[in-house]
């Protein structure tokens, strides 16, 4: 069996950094706003697999049964030898593109979750001996190197991910994910779509409260690497649709006027009754649009699968 590597990108002084500049600029501005990839400690890692279990929070199922369906017709259409992962958290539905491509060499995931990678890359080793599995602890939204690896390849953004990030965020993104590839190799791209807004606002405001243990988790983040002393208790949980937008937003609303300090970057931030912080848009996407955002970034949509329930697509674009 082939040793994981596990390679840090960015070393761990940054990340510290990162998230002080994150939160000192995030909670002295109006509104306050957070990141949303600072919700994924090992905690956080664990809540989020927990939310794909949920009864309301569909994507996770959706992507799954489209996967299921068009794995062999993925596998035929790029004859991919290396498979590049952002966001792989556990690489729970990779598996299923893993076991239908049958050229596959090299598996480089990447995500900022170390925990999520050693556990996924552990178990993906178990199952398949001969794979070279590479995990890079990395910040997608910052410029990355891969290590050379052989082609085709076939990069995936699965999940709906795309969604957390920012209009100008995925511009950038999107041609950053261009300059990692070579002509001719493959993006798929996981993304939710538009639908009613219950359905919307139940998957990210789900009867169990997971769904707000995560996003609070965010608060106790903050508290072990920067000394604060925020309350989860003093703050709700809260997701809306913003129809102008076609995003989800999760927010923490104060429940009354406090003050909290965090001597990491030296702040005591006040907040007003009812006052909120965003910490995450889930933007929800239509076909049209997507394949224009692609078109704009040198990547050329060739397929277009959805869902049987029509929630979820899965795209698979070709580097141009
Ligand atoms: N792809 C998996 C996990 C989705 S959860 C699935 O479909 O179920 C989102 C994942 O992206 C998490 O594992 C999180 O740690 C990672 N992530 C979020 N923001 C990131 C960033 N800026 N850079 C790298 N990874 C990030
Ligand atoms: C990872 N990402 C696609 C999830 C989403 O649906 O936007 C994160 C999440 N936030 C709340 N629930 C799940």
């Amino acid at each position: 069996m082939s040793p994981l590597s596990i390679t840090r990108i960015l070393p761990a002084d940054a990340t510290a950094a990162a998230l002080r500049a994150d939160v000192a600029q995030g909670l002295t501005r109006t509104p306050k706003q957070l990141p949303p990839k600072w919700f994924y400690d090992a905690r956080g890692s664990e809540l989020f697999e927990e939310i794909t279990r949920l009864p309301e929070y569909y994507p996770t199922r959706a992507e799954r049964e489209i996967l299921l369906t068009r794995a062999g017709h993925i596998a035929a259409a790029t004859g991919a030898h290396t498979l590049i992962e952002l966001g792989s958290g556990s690489s729970d539905k990779t598996r299923h593109l893993i076991a239908a491509l049958t050229e596959l060499r090299t598996y480089l995931p990447v995500d900022v979750s170390e925990s999520a990678l050693t556990a996924a890359g552990e178990g993906l080793l178990a199952d398949h001996p001969d794979l070279t599995v590479q995990a890079l602890v990395a910040d997608f939204l910052q410029e990355m190197t891969l290590p050379p690896s052989p082609g085709p390849r076939l990069l995936a953004f699965l999940g709906g991910t795309i969604g957390n990030l920012l209009p100008e965020e995925r511009s950038a993104f999107l041609r950053s994910v261009h300059g990692l590839l070579s002509p001719g190799d493959a993006l798929l791209l996981g993304c939710d779509l538009v639908k009613e807004e219950a359905t919307l606002v139940a998957a990210y405001d789900d009867a169990q409260g997971v769904t707000a243990a995560f996003n609070k988790n965010v608060l106790q983040v903050i508290n072990r690497e920067l000394g604060g002393d925020f309350d989860p208790a003093d703050f709700d949980h809260v997701a809306l649709w913003n129809a102008e937008h076609e995003w989800i937003e999760m927010r923490l609303r104060a429940r009354q006027d406090l003050t909290v300090k965090i001597p990491g970057v030296d702040l005591a931030v006040s907040f007003a009754a009812g006052e909120e912080v965003r910490t995450e848009v889930s933007s929800k996407f239509r076909e049209d649009g997507m394949r224009a955002e692609l078109a704009a970034s040198g990547m050329e949509l060739s397929q277009w699968w959805t869902d049987s329930a029509e929630r979820f697509a899965l795209s698979l674009s070709v580097r141009v």
